[in-house]
């Protein structure tokens, strides 16, 4: 079985390849720091049926992974507010790595499988991934998603946001809203006991009864000492089984992308760029959180 359709192969033009994100290195790491919190993943890995072995189930309630997340939500208040008509979104990194570094914080993103930034900033049709340019200025009208990631004494978190810039028309803004509420119907699932996929189903319900679709291509994880851990996460629910069962302890970064139109995606020649093929907008919306046996922790939110 295929969680993620990574292999389609069905791109037209040679100036486009098919997405294959950097999720690919996700899992098959083996950590041993914290036992108790192992789990056996309960879907097949990889399409050749291999199942996965017992993997490091991100983060413990011992270790202070939450400072990085209430830092990392800073640094998104803070970038909120410089997003206008007329700034590059070269200078949105710059920013956004001055805020991170100044933090005492390690920007997770640089020289992430050579992505060449701190902030990936995408603009209307780019999903994720975008490539800070000093060719690239915001327009009155855009929308632009940042996502961000930090390591604050060795813990990760990872988020994300989509913003409007000056004034946006009804359909932009309620694809930003949309994306940002899917999140929240996702996380109300994410209590210890619970299957993962609840989570995925719950957000691609709420999306599709507005009208817009949830990206294949790509997925939420697990996150911790690495940026990227099992479980993946989809953002729509896998064919088969309900997924892991969720435990108290769990650090998962849950990622909804969002598009207006169609779901399909293609990534540009830069080989980091997600666009949607149908060119029209897409939002993102990610926290941390922290599954407890109540109700979820935010850990990127203040
Ligand atoms: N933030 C992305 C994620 O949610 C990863 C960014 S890839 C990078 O998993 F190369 F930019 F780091
Ligand atoms: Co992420």
């Amino acid at each position: 079985m295929k969680l993620v359709n990574m292999f389609n192969t069905s791109y037209p033009d040679t100036a486009y390849k098919n997405p294959l994100p950097c999720y690919l290195s996700v899992g098959h790491k083996i950590f041993l720091r914290h036992p108790e919190l192992y789990y056996i993943p309960a879907f097949l890995h990889t399409k050749n049926a291999v199942l996965s072995i017992p993997a490091k189930l991100n983060l413990c309630l011992c270790c202070n992974q939450g400072d990085a997340g209430k830092i990392l939500a800073e640094v998104h208040e803070k970038l909120a507010e410089i997003i206008a008509p007329g700034i590059t979104s070269l200078e949105i990194d710059r920013k956004g790595e001055e805020l991170i570094r100044n933090a005492g914080c390690i920007p997770s993103f640089k020289g992430y499988e050579g992505y060449p930034a701190s902030i990936c900033v995408s603009i209307n049709d780019e999903v994720v991934h975008g490539i800070p340019s000093k060719e690239h200025h915001l327009f009155d009208g855009d929308i632009v998603s940042l996502d961000a990631g930090v390591i604050y004494k060795g813990y990760q978190s990872d988020a994300a946001r989509t913003h409007g810039v000056g004034t946006i028309d009804a359909e932009a803004k309620r694809l930003i809203e949309v994306t940002k509420e899917s999140f929240f119907r996702g996380i109300a699932f994410a209590k210890a006991g619970n299957r993962l996929y609840d989570i995925s189903a719950a957000i691609q319900r709420y999306v599709e009864s507005q009208g817009f679709s949830v990206v294949r291509d790509l997925v939420g994880h697990g996150i911790g000492t690495e940026m990227h851990e099992e479980p993946e996460i989809p953002n729509f629910k896998p064919k088969f089984g309900r997924g892991i069962r969720l435990k108290a302890g769990m650090t998962l970064a849950i990622e909804p992308m969002v598009n207006a139109g169609s779901y399909d995606v293609w990534m540009l020649e830069d080989d980091w760029t997600i666009v949607t093929q149908d060119g029209k907008n897409a939002a993102h919306y990610e926290n941390t959180i922290l599954v407890t046996d109540g109700e979820p922790e935010i850990l990127s939110l203040n």
